[in-house]
């Protein structure tokens, strides 16, 4: 038994709370099947089920649980009927508990539901019932064909085609599901309406390897009698410009479709209706669409009607058939892109030059929906820019050939309304451009787009300029996070960035749901590893070709292995560690190979400690600490993860070989970088953070490291870090005893600090430290993003020490924690939220007239231990109440000047004095 695990047993015998009544449904809750509340079309042949359990009461959790499944939900009650039983199990488990019935069958929609009892036996009775369908699951399962345009439509147009077919339904129908995907990017119609809610479909994978398809019910866009489909494609990823190289056509040269309706009927017999030579195509008003540059749309050019029935398309071309593979079809994984929320402008002015700016008050990122009317042939120009410059003008240079320009030509009938289709801009400003009449509030939205993740995390504070701090960080996380993890969403980029992702992924955890969104991505990164175990720098790679594989960058490709570690603490996903243990090994044994027999990573190229304070002005981006450190390290950390996974997985002979080359990677290290007085390489920031984070500093020697880390913290009273050192900067030295100085880096409003961008108006996170400089000028145009969450890692910090939600990592996701505000650094009042696996959990604190108010919330069926800061037992209460063991408190203690308690689910309100402790100037 974990001691997690123990605690909460204690727990649960100490509760005295009595029992509630039994059959309340509404106390669970949260019904997941794999990441996604009722998902339609999976391919996961043992899907995991979660739920929650929506009970305040102190002590709450659960001690034996049931799951049912069946064909239908009114069969869940009639045994005969089940597909699977799980019968009673007494177990604790409530996230992710796998399936274990007869095989699934494809197309074929299960409903389950779950049955709890409660931690003192009392049945809570069953919950509402869930559901998930199979999607298709076999190639065989395909019988639509791929079409494509001919070859020669449209020369070298890049006029997105628009595809259409009629067909009869005869009969009653009662359910249609659309299978769909394509190459290149696709939007599906039938009898006129837009087909579900998803953007950029199928989205990026890895193509070759992995192309997702998505499910759709169709049933209410059906008739009986004549029907039309249509669809439209793109380039997106496919085949449009990707990667800073401006080439095309990665993935292939041909945009195909492929999709299937599958009609039943109510007495049972089945139609399909797919893509095939009865389709027909003619190029359509989207004259060309890149993901970088922006769209040109002419309306004059639209055919109304045209995926309605009944539309004569005489005239348009047969479209053409292709014998392109169905092997590599997957259900869709991660969450879909979608319109997430819309933005108002707060300003409209002419700038110096004379243009007309629309402000919409937020770098953001999505496109903008245009409301106009005018004279047809009108053309409206759209030009997307992040910031302006000194004097005042849209600045676009950073956009490097990244047009980002929408151009759109009037119909001239009536007032017309539109977005683009296959392209998204990072942006806060838009010079408009020909726009008929008056530009007006209501003619530019913003429409920001991105993975349609659950919000799982608020964070606010007494300090404003730290609460704008998290906003951005939040900003960053949604414009980033677009289908992929990219580095950036506005210049010749946007690509998977490997080294960002994984420095990110934590603060990701906090602040949304994103456990399916990595783990799609993840599969990629597994799909996309190159023969020799390295990791392309980007994934999916568009960087590397077939003779020139590039990637095995330290920091980079560690993404293999420090992201489902992240995963599995965060939501306690043991699958992630299952699907990508292959994966990971793999490039732990890359790393072996390229640091060879005495265990040091030299000699390769990296991009090091990327951007750091010491590069700035250099010419060069690889920052000051030395690279075969940092690769050692990394080496050293991966090489933990993949032991310790191992170790969970059951896999003891890797577990005990890996931990035996983590031993001499680690004396290797500290031959090599560490000093008999603890000096870790040079001394930089991020050698001692990086070498302290791994535990790699003896431990006769980490007290003195930690103390030199701090102390030219305090001496330049300044960060030195980039991409590596920046993101466990804060969280070192709070381990190590330095919050005040952690503190002093967080509250620093000069340059170099993450409030500077604060300060000078950001309101997403910047690439660089000095995006904007001092005086109004900008850092170098080829690299300098304002929309870059790498440095946004802090998020993690401040949720862990200012919010005290912590991670246990004996009991990940959340199902026994720990709570530790530590306050400082002037700030009076905090509150965090995260809303766990296990429901949610707060944090809130408040620091008036020397009392401490510290209110906590614990999700049921979880516990956690809380470190309640400068207190004494004896002068606390909880609820009004001197502190005593029982009602939800297993356990309490004085540690030196804190006290300790184990407390189950439940609310609790401690009160007690409370004396700063004094900071050193
Ligand atoms: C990207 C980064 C990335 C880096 C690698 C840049 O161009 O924007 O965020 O990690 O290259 O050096």
């Amino acid at each position: 038994m974990t001691n997690a695990r123990c605690i909460l047993v204690i727990l649960i015998a100490l509760s005295a709370v009595p029992s509630f009544a039994a059959q309340s449904d509404q106390s669970i809750g949260g019904l997941k099947t794999e990441y996604r509340y009722d998902p339609l079309g999976l391919d996961v042949a043992k899907p995991r089920f979660s739920w929650q359990m929506h009970l305040r009461t102190r002590g709450a959790g659960q001690s034996a649980y049931q799951i049912r499944v069946a064909l239908d939900a009114d069969a869940l009650s009639g045994a005969q009927s089940l597909v699977w039983d799980s019968g009673k199990i007494d177990s604790r488990q409530s996230i992710f508990v796998g399936y274990a019935g007869p095989a699934l069958q494809s197309r074929t929609r299960y409903f389950w539901q779950v049955r709890v009892w409660d931690e003192h036996g009392s049945d809570l009775g069953w919950s509402r019932v869930a559901n998930w369908e199979m999607g298709l699951l076999s190639p065989a399962d395909w019988s639509a064909d791929w079409v494509s345009p001919a070859a020669h439509e449209g020369g070298e147009s890049r006029a997105s085609p628009m595809l259409r077919r009629d067909f009869d339904l005869g009969g009653h129908i009662a359910r249609a599901r659309v299978y769909a995907t394509s190459h290149g990017l696709y939007e599906m119609f039938i009898n006129g309406h837009r087909v579900g809610d998803e953007l950029m479909t199928p989205g990026w994978t890895s193509y070759n390897r992995r192309l997702q398809y998505q499910t759709y019910d169709v049933t209410g866009l059906l008739k009986t009698g004549r029907n039309a489909m249509g669809a439209v494609l793109g380039d997106g990823w496919y085949r449009g410009v990707i990667g800073f190289a401006g080439a095309h056509d990665r993935y292939g040269s041909r945009l195909a479709l492929l999709c299937q309706l599958e009609v039943t009927y109510e007495d049972g017999h089945r139609e399909i209706i797919g893509s095939d030579a009865r389709w027909k195509t003619l190029p359509g008003p989207i004259l060309n669409s890149q993901l970088y540059d922006g769209e040109s749309y002419d309306a004059r050019l639209e055919r109304a009607g045209w995926n309605a029935a009944g539309y004569g398309d005489a005239g348009w071309s047969p479209v053409e058939v292709l014998a392109a593979s169905k092997e590599a079809l997957i259900a869709s994984e991660g969450p879909a892109v979608r319109r997430i929320n819309e933005l108002v402008p707060i300003k409209i002015f002419t700038s110096p030059s004379g243009d007309r700016v629309v402000d919409l008050g937020q770098n953001m990122v999505g496109w903008a929906r245009l409301k106009v009317k005018g004279p047809a042939g009108t053309v409206v120009t759209l030009r997307h820019a992040e910031v302006l410059d000194r004097s005042g003008n849209v600045y676009t240079d950073n956009l490097r050939s990244a047009k980002s320009i929408v151009r759109y030509t009037l119909s001239g009938k009536g007032t017309e309304i539109f977005e683009p289709h296959f392209t998204y801009q990072g942006f806060r400003f838009i010079a408009v451009s020909g726009y008929p009449g008056k530009l007006a509030r209501d003619s530019i939205t913003g429409i920001t787009l991105h993975s349609d993740m659950a919000v799982t995390g608020a964070f606010a504070t007494s300090k404003p300029l730290i609460d704008q701090l998290q906003h951005n960080i939040r900003w960053g996380q949604k414009g980033n996070l677009f289908d992929v993890p990219t580095d950036c969403p506005q210049r010749d980029e946007r690509l998977g960035w490997t080294g960002d992702a994984q420095v990110f992924a934590p603060t990701a955890a906090f602040n949304m749901d994103v456990d399916g969104f990595f783990s799609k991505w993840l599969k990629d990164l597994a799909a996309d590893q190159l023969e020799n175990g390295s990791i392309p720098f980007v994934v999916p790679d568009v960087l590397s070709s077939g003779d020139r594989p590039i990637g095995g960058a330290a920091g980079w490709g560690d993404a293999a292995t420090v992201i489902p570690w992240e995963l599995y603490l965060a939501y306690g996903d043991k699958r992630v560690l299952e699907d990508q243990y292959v994966s990971m090994r793999r490039w732990v044994d890359y790393e072996q190979s390229r640091a060879g027999a005495d265990e040091i990573w030299d000699g390769d190229t990296h991009f090091g400690d990327w951007l750091d304070f010491f590069s700035i002005g250099t010419g060069s981006s690889f920052g000051s600490t030395s690279t075969d450190l940092i690769a050692t390290a990394y080496f050293a950390h991966s090489t933990d993860i993949l032991r310790r996974s191992a170790l969970i997985l059951g896999k003891d002979k890797d577990a005990a070989r890996y931990g035996d080359s983590l031993g001499k990677i680690k004396t290797a290290f500290q031959r090599r970088f560490i000093a008999a007085d603890g000096t870790v390489g040079a001394g930089t920031q991020t050698a001692y953070v990086l070498a302290l984070d791994f535990d790699l500093v003896p431990d006769e020697l980490r007290a003195a490291a930690a103390q030199k880390l701090a102390a030219d913290v305090r001496v330049r009273g300044h960060l030195t870090t980039g991409f590596l050192g920046t993101p466990k900067l804060l969280s070192v030295l709070t381990r190590f005893g330095y919050t005040d100085e952690a503190y002093l880096l967080l509250n620093r409003e000069q340059f170099p600090s993450w409030l500077y961008p604060v300060k000078q108006g950001a309101t997403t996170i910047w690439e660089r430290w000095d995006g904007i400089k001092p005086d109004g000028t900008f850092q170098a145009k080829g690299m300098n993003s304002f929309n870059h969450y790498a440095y946004g890692a802090v998020g993690n910090w401040m949720y862990q020490t200012i919010g005290g939600i912590n991670i246990d990592p004996s009991a990940p996701g959340y199902e026994h924690f720990l709570i530790q505000v530590q306050p400082g650094g002037g700030f009076t009042h905090a509150r965090a939220e995260h809303d766990s696996p296990y429901g949610a959990i707060r944090t809130d604190w408040i620091l008036k007239d020397g009392r401490m108010i510290l209110n906590v919330v614990i999700p049921a069926n979880s516990g956690a231990t809380l470190r309640v800061p400068r207190a004494q037992i004896a002068d606390m209460t909880e609820s009004g109440r001197p502190i005593r063991l029982g009602n939800g408190i297993a356990g309490v203690r004085q540690e030196t000047e804190d006290v300790v308690l184990e407390v189950a689910a439940g609310e609790y309100s401690f009160r007690y004095p409370y004396s700063p402790a004094h900071s050193p100037p």
